[in-house]
Order: structure tokens, then C-alpha cells, then sequence
């Protein structure tokens, strides 16, 4: 949880790049809206990026987050998302949704495969039936070191082990003259397959995958896949 205690709520609503982006957002937030009739739950809800424009157009809204700062900075920017303060994989909110959801890689904060069959689990239970779970994640990476960023304000490096499917994302940023100070996050990659069967163990049924929230087509040239299974 070190990665996203402490002063983590208000420093994660000043980061910049292509998930802060208005437009990224809008089209999330467009995606979402169109299975969350019947109510939302997000896992891992952080401080609202999603949950609270979803909210805003008339969806009730609940989340699930395990950092107290992520969701006391979610809380400054609404009140009407009740928010339970607990691990995603296990913890439980009150009623029935017609969609939960989890993005930004979320799966990947669950670092066994144990912990990530119970998520999809914990996500079904919540489920109305027809509802559906819909998750944002990058396909696991196909080398040992990737730089997925390189500026002057930051640099971002995985390191990846094929075997374990441990991802460590390295990241790099300046803090003052010809000082860079190195922040690393552990996580768990898994591919569209080993999700699918996930989703199988937990009664759910693809059915999309797209490349986008845009739909645009899921190939094997995809970086990342929105999915989306569904409650018989
Ligand atoms: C990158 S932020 C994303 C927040 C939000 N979903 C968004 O898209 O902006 C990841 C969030 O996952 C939460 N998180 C990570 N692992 C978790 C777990 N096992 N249970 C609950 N929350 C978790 C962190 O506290 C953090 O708020």
C-alpha cells in the first residue's frame, strides 16, 4: 500500500499524461455509462478520476479503495459516492450493479493469481444478472525492459519477468539539480487468456474485448484491451 499512502491523494490528482487527459476521460466516462443504468462499483476508485464525472451524469456510483488518502481526496470532490475503505479482492458494498469496473491497470495491483481470481469473484458477487465487469489493462509485456516514458520530468521503465509474471514499474523523476529521485511499484501482469478463465471461475462470459474505449478493434498488435464479461 506504500505506493499510494501518505500524501498520494493530492499529488495523484496533479498528474499529467495520457489517463488525465479531458478527452481519455470523456471517452471512459462515455464507455461506463452505457452498461451502469442498474448503479456502478469501482474497484480500486482512487480519488474519483472516473467515478466522479460517471457520477455527474446522473449514475449512482459506489467504489472500493484501500488507501485512505486516495479516497479522502475522492471525498473533497463529492460526497454522493459511498466509498468502502478495504482491499478490492475481498471487500463487499452494499447493492446490486449493473456494472463494476476496475481501470488503469488495476488488475495488476494484485500481485497472485489467487488475489486476482478473487477479484473477479468479489466483482461477480456484486453483480445484478445481465450486469456486466469491465476491465482496463495493458497486455503483459513482451520483453524483460521496456522505457515507456522518457521526458525531462519523468522517466518510466518495467521490468518484467516472463516466468513469474512480476512487473516492477520503475519510475524516475527529478527533484532538484542533477537529482532524480527512483519510486518502484510491484505488480502482477496477466494476458486476456488467463483473464478469460478468471472470468469463467467466477460464472462470467466475454463479451467484448476492444483495443480502446473507442472499440477500436482488439489485435495482436494491441498494447492494452478494455474487456468486457457478463453475468448470465
Ligand atoms: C492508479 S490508481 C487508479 C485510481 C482510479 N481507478 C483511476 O483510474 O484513477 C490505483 C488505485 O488502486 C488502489 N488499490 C491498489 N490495490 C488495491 C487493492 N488491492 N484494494 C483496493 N484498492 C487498491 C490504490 O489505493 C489506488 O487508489
Amino acid at each position: 500500500m506504500g505506493w499510494f499512502a501518505d500524501d498520494a491523494g493530492s499529488r495523484y490528482d496533479e498528474s499529467t499524461g495520457p489517463y488525465f487527459e479531458p478527452a481519455t476521460i470523456e471517452a471512459t466516462v462515455d464507455f461506463l455509462e452505457s452498461f451502469a443504468a442498474g448503479g456502478a462499483l469501482e474497484l480500486a476508485i482512487g480519488t474519483g478520476r472516473i467515478a466522479v464525472p460517471l457520477a455527474a451524469r446522473g449514475i449512482r456510483v459506489a467504489g472500493i479503495d484501500y488507501s485512505a488518502p486516495m479516497v479522502a481526496q475522492l471525498r473533497r470532490k463529492s460526497s454522493d459516492i459511498a466509498v468502502e475503505v478495504g482491499d478490492y479482492s475481498t471487500t463487499k458494498v452494499d447493492g446490486e450493479f449493473s456494472l463494476v469496473y476496475l481501470v488503469f491497470n488495476g488488475i495488476n495491483n494484485l500481485t497472485t493469481q489467487e488475489a486476482q481470481i478473487a477479484a473477479f469473484a468479489n466483482a461477480a458477487a456484486h453483480l445484478a444478472p445481465g450486469g456486466c465487469f469491465v476491465i482496463e489493462v495493458g497486455v503483459r509485456p513482451d520483453r524483460a525492459w521496456t522505457v515507456f516514458d522518457l521526458s525531462d520530468t519523468h522517466i518510466g521503465i518495467d521490468e518484467y519477468d516472463a516466468e513469474t509474471q512480476r512487473l516492477v514499474s520503475h519510475h524516475l523523476s527529478p527533484v532538484g539539480d542533477d537529482l532524480w529521485k527512483l519510486a518502484s511499484g510491484e505488480f502482477r501482469a496477466v494476458s486476456p487468456p488467463e483473464l478469460d478463465l478468471m472470468a469463467r471461475l467466477a460464472g462470467l462470459e466475454l463479451r467484448e474485448r476492444w483495443a480502446d474505449w473507442n472499440r477500436t478493434p482488439f489485435t495482436a498488435e494491441s498494447t492494452k484491451h478494455v474487456s468486457v464479461w457478463q453475468k448470465p
